[in-house]
């Protein structure tokens, strides 16, 4: 592949030809019964799946993705240390708020605690925001706070390491629902932060980011990508107050969703790697930029992504809903990054 196709800082082309070879093999390892995408269970790394957009009120694809993720996990012996919920949580009603049966059909055996026995970390999208018939972000908090779940959400915005003990990765979770321009129409559903809201999570961003800290890498999620070649393109608010902090305190890695598709933006210079995971269950979106422009990797397709975390490397995964590879990267503590898949 060509430099003006895509280009990776730090990634020179005799490296990525390398890497190219090793996409190769692992290609055909892919169409081979049993293929594990990388031996995770033998490497000794610590594990997190992965979903956005999942919570549909149509479940037939959340249902597939959600088999298709745990049948990997078994298959791949992976015991998951963290589960990350990207937003989108709940589409429609939440009738009875956290006594909605939903919780129970939706999530906790929609995604079983035989396989994903860890905590469920979990960020607001838009559609959490929705007023329906309540606030289903009080909803998602208080189901958090009731105790006796895997699902947690502290608050709209926070932050905690991972794994534990010996962590290896800070996280901050964020709430990514700016304020809209306009107000909102009497009656209407759509709320967000409120201007405030969103300032004060800036300052509590920009303290956390002052905070000393021993891991090597330091990764944000939230709902709304910065970057996007989906139809919700680039965020001018978040590049605005947030990329510039990514840029300073040298961010890993940026989880995101709100696209219904999978994947991975690399650019020029920036220390951030933009991972996109937006294929959990809800209708799927045609991208808008072709990844082979801004890429190096984009696709319209219900799916879910894997990260493994070892002092060494993280490996990211977006795989289908039948646990098939599609693409796979891996980023030092330096910042290097090799691309497995193309
Ligand atoms: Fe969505
Ligand atoms: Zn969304």
């Amino acid at each position: 592949m060509e430099r003006d196709t895509f280009s990776i800082s730090g990634v020179s082309r005799r490296r990525f030809l390398k890497q190219t070879v090793a996409f190769s093999a692992l290609a055909m390892m892919g169409n081979q019964p049993g293929f594990s995408g990388t031996p995770a269970a033998a490497s000794g790394a610590n594990e997190i799946l992965m979903i956005g957009d999942w919570g549909y009120e149509d479940t037939a694809a959340q249902t597939k993705v959600a088999a298709g993720m745990a049948a990997y996990s078994r298959k791949n012996s992976i015991h998951p240390d963290a589960l990350f919920l990207l937003g989108d949580n709940w589409y429609g009603a939440l009738e009875g708020g956290v006594k909605s049966l939903r919780w129970h059909d939706g999530f906790e055996a929609m995604y079983p605690s035989d396989v994903f026995e860890c905590p469920a970390y979990a960020v607001l999208g838009n559609h959490d925001y929705q007023r329906w018939p309540d606030s289903k972000v009080d909803a998602e908090l208080a189901y958090a706070r009731k105790g006796n779940t895997r699902w947690t959400m502290p608050s709209r915005w926070y932050s905690f390491e991972f794994p534990k003990p010996s962590p290896l990765i800070t996280f901050i979770a964020l709430d990514s629902n700016m304020p809209h321009a306009k107000p909102l129409a009497p009656g209407g559903r759509d709320f967000t932060l409120t201007p405030e809201e969103k300032g004060q999570q800036l300052t509590w961003l920009e303290e956390e980011l002052k905070r000393p800290r021993s891991t090597p890498y330091l990764a944000v999620l939230a709902h709304h990508p910065v970057y996007s070649n989906g139809p919700h393109g680039d965020h001018a608010t978040l590049i605005q107050d947030w990329d510039p902090l990514f840029r300073k305190n040298n961010v890993t890695l940026y989880l995101a969703g709100h696209d219904h598709d999978l994947q991975h933006l690399e650019f020029e210079g920036h220390p951030t790697s933009f991972f996109l995971s937006g294929g959990g269950g809800a209708d799927l979106y045609d991208l808008k930029v072709d990844p082979a422009k801004r890429g190096p990797y984009g696709q319209k397709l219900y799916g879910f992504s894997h990260l493994s975390v070892t002092p060494r490397q993280l490996t990211l995964r977006h795989l289908d809903s039948e646990g098939h590879l599609l693409h796979a990267f891996t980023k030092t503590p330096a910042g290097q990054v090799g691309l497995l898949t193309s």
